[in-house]
């Protein structure tokens, strides 16, 4: 049945800014948020915590079907265990968009991501907000953002974290990933149609932000009737 919540879908590939805009506009609104990529995250996690091959597609569709996980404010629990830090970690994000490529991963994630979409509304970013699981949200926006940029603000997180890494491997690591969600066969990383397009790559997130809500003002605007 269709839901009269409304939803503003962020998609776009890895580090160009959208969990940053999806965050600042369900803030500014009041709404809920859902992070689908930290879903995958957690799939991926659990399967290398328990040992599942990140190949095995069965065993994977199973975690996802049997995943354990809560959002708890900033805190994201495994099992009872906070693993929010842990996901961030780019072996994680790696084994992740490998695991997203099974249907049977993303159908047993699929009810769990429309769960979240209550009152007052929800702010959802991902890869296929816009084009699979919320295809009738009233506003879409895709993100993106140059490669160099990307690998850049990456590097700058991981060196936050006492993490090092080359840009180098940071950019191959990107491009992989943005060619395994681009070119898979379930849920391509790709714009929804009507989709507002916003380049970050010289824009910062607070220009973004706004952007998104004028464009959600605009919408509002011209659906009720004056
Ligand atoms: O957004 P994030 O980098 O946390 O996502 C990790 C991986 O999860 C992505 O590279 C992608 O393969 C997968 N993903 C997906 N569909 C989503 C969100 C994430 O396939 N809606």
């Amino acid at each position: 049945m269709a839901s009269t919540v409304p939803v503003i879908t962020v998609d776009g590939p890895a580090a160009s800014g959208k969990g940053t805009i999806a965050a600042g506009v369900a803030a500014a609104l009041g709404w809920h948020l859902l992070d689908s990529g930290a879903l995958y995250r957690l799939v991926a996690l659990a399967a290398l915590e328990r040992g599942v091959a990140v190949d095995a597609a069965p065993a994977l569709a199973a975690v996802a079907a049997t995943l354990d996980a809560e959002f708890a404010g900033d805190a994201i629990l495994l099992g009872g265990r906070d693993v929010a830090a842990r996901l961030r970690d780019p072996d994680v994000g790696a084994a992740a968009s490998r695991v997203a490529v099974f249907p049977g991963v993303r159908q047993a994630l699929f009810e769990r991501q429309r769960e979240f979409r209550r009152a007052p509304g929800l702010v959802a970013d991902g890869r296929d907000m816009g084009t699979v699981v919320f295809p009738d949200a009233p506003l879409k926006v895709f993100v993106t953002a140059s490669a160099e940029e990307r690998a850049a603000r990456r590097h700058k997180q991981l060196i936050a974290k006492g993490i090092s890494v080359t840009i180098d491997s940071l950019l191959r690591e990107l491009r992989e990933r943005d060619e395994r969600d681009a070119n898979r066969a379930e849920a391509p990383l790709r714009p929804a149609p009507g989709a507002l397009l916003i380049d970050t790559t010289a824009q910062a997130a607070g220009q973004s932000i706004a952007e998104v809500l004028a464009a959600w003002r605009g919408a509002t605007a011209t659906r009720s009737p004056s």
